[in-house]
């Protein structure tokens, strides 16, 4: 055991393909920070335990992913209002007073679209394909870039409704419209088009129409690498600009790092040598 040295991890089930300790290393060295940053597989029903071991030995937060964010909002004494809004963590910070639960996907998302992208939400229409986890994660972010309006479709037309639920009020005081569609009538001509579905995992094809994207639209997928890219390519095929989920993984990361550690890294400057490092294999 070491008890000198700040430890983070991220904790999931499965773990060993997460691209995490990588990019925190980055960050670290960037900004002078020393702590170390490894892999944590929990046991599918040994979350908090595999935690308190970690907090015990010299854990000073964690990322969470799948299948543990919902777990992770459970067992936060105190939450951030997007990770309240969410119901889930990605990110915990053992702090003495209690463990903190944030949500830093969104950010992550909202940073990449407007910052990297350079695309400003503010007006335009979004359509967001989903409604998991993985949309839940995102929803309180994008409602607060203030589009004009997000239609969340998805297969289970009730999954899209309770999502809206949750987020109504929060919606109303940004003035956003927010709305629930089938995949198959989701209207058209939409600015941003975001995959949050697993449908790619599940081998599916892209679940819409090609007329839900205006010209120019941007296509993006939270998924990156071979998971991303049949929505990436019919995007491309359909005069959009695809754009996978690799900036919002490093953005997300970011403001984790941000938090933990009280200072910005530059995330352009990783995302850049990942983009390389995953264009080369
Ligand atoms: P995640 O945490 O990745 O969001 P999830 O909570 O299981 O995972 O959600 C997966 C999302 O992908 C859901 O919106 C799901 O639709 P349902 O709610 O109807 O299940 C969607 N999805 C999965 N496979 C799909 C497919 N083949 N076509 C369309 N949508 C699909």
């Amino acid at each position: 055991m070491n008890n000198t040295i700040d430890r983070y991890a991220v904790a999931g089930n499965p773990v060993a393909h997460s691209r995490s300790p990588d990019i925190h290393a980055r960050f670290a060295a960037q900004t002078g920070q020393t702590l170390v940053f490894n892999r944590l597989l929990c046991p599918l029903d040994g979350f908090a335990d595999s935690l308190k071991t970690f907090a015990a030995a010299g854990g000073r937060g964690c990322s969470v992913t799948v299948p543990f964010k919902f777990e992770a909002h459970a067992l936060a004494a105190h939450l951030s209002e997007r990770a309240r809004l969410a119901g889930a963590v990605n990110t915990l910070r053992f702090d003495e007073q209690g463990w903190f639960g944030d949500n830093t996907d969104g950010a992550g998302l909202l940073r990449d679209i407007e910052i990297n992208a350079g695309r400003r939400l503010a007006g335009l229409r979004v359509l967001l394909l989903g409604a998991g986890g993985a949309s839940a994660g995102v929803l309180g972010s994008l409602i607060k870039a203030r589009p004009a309006e997000i239609k969340i479709a998805n297969r289970s037309l009730d999954k899209a409704e309770a999502l809206i639920a949750t987020h109504r009020a929060y919606a109303l005081e940004h003035g956003v419209t927010l709305a629930a569609a089938r995949l198959d009538d989701c209207g058209q001509a939409f600015d941003v088009l975001i995959n949050a579905t697993s449908a790619s995992l599940a081998g599916a094809g892209v679940p819409v129409a090609a007329s839900v994207l205006a010209p120019g639209a941007l296509a993006l997928d939270l998924m990156y690498g071979p998971a991303a890219a049949p929505f990436l390519n019919w995007a491309r095929a359909h005069g959009a600009e695809a754009r996978d989920g690799l900036g919002m993984l490093v953005e997300q990361a970011a403001e984790a790092f941000e938090s933990w550690r009280g200072v910005r890294p530059d995330s352009a400057s990783v995302l850049a040598d990942l983009r390389l490092q995953l264009d080369a294999n």
